[in-house]
């Protein structure tokens, strides 16, 4: 990858695991455009950049759970003459709860942002890589992707769908010189779960203890891009349950998930709350 005459597109690099791999990347001389909602906090971030090119990177704010948002970011690249040699599809956000009387439109949103954007930032860009003969993608998807969610059916399905469809466009430009990493993290230390409107203490310190931090995280998701991985599930205890969990019938996972995540939060906690 030449880090000089290509940008590095990161989607949510204004907080949590986006930003690290912001931070991470720069280091390592990418030359990076920052995407997310918010100008603000992209600056906030683009300011902490320490690499060669930091003063080169810049922000591009935009809202990507609104359709026809990743054919305009793109266009803005073209427009700008903004060559973008790898891809982080990053951004995303979860929905917690029970799927039957979930809001509409909350799951439209989530639904643009965590597959729509991410399969149109894939084709658009994906189409110019490949013209190149050279780039490369890394997708975001999580765990939870893995088997069926409850309480996160959508969210968890949403992330389904980022590895399948990571897999299927790595083989489709694999012949053409461009790459495809899917990277699948289990619980993270960042605004997720909060955004995800969870605020039962129990699951909430149930998800800090287990979690990793989104540095460490975004190093795993590098070090995957780098070597080429198909896909690669972050954290050692990560690994082992998704291997574990891959030998059983597809119904097992979710009745499993379904009973701890009932008893945790109905766990009185020490505020006596519960979800
Ligand atoms: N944290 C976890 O436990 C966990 C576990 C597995 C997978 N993941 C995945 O990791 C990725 C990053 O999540 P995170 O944990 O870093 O969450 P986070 O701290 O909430 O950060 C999410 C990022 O996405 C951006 N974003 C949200 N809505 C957006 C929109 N409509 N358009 C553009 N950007 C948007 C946010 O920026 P703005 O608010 O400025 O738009 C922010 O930069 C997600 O794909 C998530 O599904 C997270």
């Amino acid at each position: 990858m030449n880090l000089t005459d290509t940008y590095t597109l990161i989607t949510g690099a204004s907080g949590g695991i986006g930003k690290e791999f912001a931070i991470q990347l720069s280091a390592m001389g990418h030359k990076l455009i920052l995407v997310g909602r918010k100008l603000a906090s992209l600056e906030a971030v683009r300011a902490q950049l320490t690499g060669a090119q930091a003063a080169a990177s810049l922000c591009l704010p935009c809202d990507l759970s609104v359709p026809g948002a990743a054919g305009r970011l793109h266009a803005e690249c073209k427009a700008r003459a903004l060559d973008v040699g790898f891809l982080v599809n990053n951004a995303g956000i979860g929905l917690f709860g029970p799927a039957a009387g979930m809001a509409e439109s909350e799951v439209e949103a989530m639904v643009n942002l965590n597959v729509s954007s991410l399969s149109n930032l894939c084709s658009l860009f994906g189409a110019d890589m490949q013209k190149l003969g050279t780039g490369s993608i890394l997708n975001v998807g999580s765990f939870a992707g893995l088997n069926a969610t409850p309480y996160f059916a959508s969210y968890a399905a949403t992330k389904s769908y980022v590895l399948a469809f990571s897999l299927a466009l790595r083989a489709e430009l694999k012949s053409s010189g461009v790459h495809v990493t899917c990277l699948l993290p289990g619980y993270v230390r960042t605004a997720f779960d909060g955004n995800a409107g969870i605020r039962n203490p129990a699951y909430l310190k149930f998800s800090e203890s287990n979690s990793l931090s989104a540095a460490q995280v975004a190093a795993v998701g590098i070090r995957a891009a780098a070597r080429n991985k198909a896909w690669t599930v972050a954290g050692a205890r990560n690994k082992f349950a998704a291997a574990l969990f891959s030998l059983l019938p597809r119904t097992v996972p979710p009745s499993i998930m379904k009973s701890f995540l009932d008893r945790l939060v109905h766990k009185p906690s020490s505020t006596g709350a519960s979800e």
